[in-house]
């Protein structure tokens, strides 16, 4: 977590954002679907939901979904995709997980999309447990960010352009060799979740150099704020570093993670 205020935190990649950043493949949404029994009667709380990427498949299987996040411009994004999309069952709040309150439910599954990392995450959990109903639960989602961790010659040639410019850049690691200290499916079941599980879906994407661009401009730590007067330069060394690989998309192997819960039938937490 940063002490930057949870709105600035994304200040000037919203576009990027919703034009660039990758959704997460039907096949997680088919699971979260069957899991906790989506349908027409379900509200679902969508915290952190940025531009929509998961806002808008949720809504295609639950009848109502309250979605939030504390940048506004990424909430308006979202609106607009929403619209475009046909969708009308969304609510937008403008907030953070400060702003979450229990009555805000009851919620038949909360996902939190890349985001739960910026959180309070046991007064999240907290809240979440009691806004829950019983036999619904959480989903925390994730894909592996790929300028520092993505293993392929090309997102190595991405990163090394990106270093030139950013003296603040996180270090380019290698996934295999990360271990977390902090694990959240042990961190769910603290907060009374059971039938915790950890699932992975694998996607295939290809990233065209404007994409590229795009997804870059898109992390919080490479907004186009943070280039400041050289973001136009950076852009034009990394479409020639690109245009060296002569080819016109780039494929990535992606991995989507979800550490999913279930609040007990019995609404009991006996922990
Ligand atoms: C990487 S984006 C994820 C958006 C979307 N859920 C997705 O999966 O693409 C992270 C989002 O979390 C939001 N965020 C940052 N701090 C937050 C907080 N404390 N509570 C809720 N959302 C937060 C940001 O504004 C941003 O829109």
């Amino acid at each position: 977590m940063t002490d930057e205020s949870p709105a600035r935190r994304f200040a000037s990649t919203e576009s990027y954002y919703a034009e660039h950043r990758p959704g997460y493949g039907d096949a997680l949404f088919e699971f979260l679907a069957e899991r906790f029994a989506l349908g027409d009667e379900s509200r679902v709380l969508d915290l952190g939901c940025g531009a929509g990427q998961t806002t808008l498949p949720l809504a295609e299987r639950a009848g109502h979904v309250l979605a939030m996040d504390p940048n506004e411009e990424m909430v308006r994004h979202a609106r607009r995709r929403a619209s475009e999309a046909g969708v009308e069952t969304v609510e937008w709040v403008v907030g953070s997980d400060a702003d979450l309150r229990v009555e805000m439910g009851p919620f038949r599954l909360t996902v939190m999309g890349r985001s739960f990392h910026w959180m309070d995450q046991e007064r999240t959990l907290d809240r979440l447990f009691r806004a829950t109903e019983p036999g619904g639960g959480v989903a925390l989602v994730t894909d592996r960010e790929w300028l520092t961790k993505g293993q392929a010659n090309w997102q190595a040639a991405v990163y090394e352009v990106t270093e030139q410019y950013l003296d603040d850049l996180p270090e380019r690691v290698d996934p295999a060799a990360v271990s977390y200290d902090d694990p959240w499916d042990e961190k769910l079941r603290a907060f009374g979740f059971e039938d915790v599980e950890t699932l992975e879906f694998d996607l295939h994407r290809e990233w065209p150099v404007d994409g590229i661009v795009g997804y870059v401009f898109s992390l919080s730590y490479c907004s186009p704020d943070r280039f400041g007067g050289d973001a136009e330069a950076f852009e034009t060394d990394l479409r020639a570093r690109l245009t060296a690989f002569d080819r016109e998309r780039f494929e990535q192997r992606a991995t989507v993670e979800a550490i999913v819960g279930s609040k007990p039938t019995d609404g009991d937490r006996s922990v």
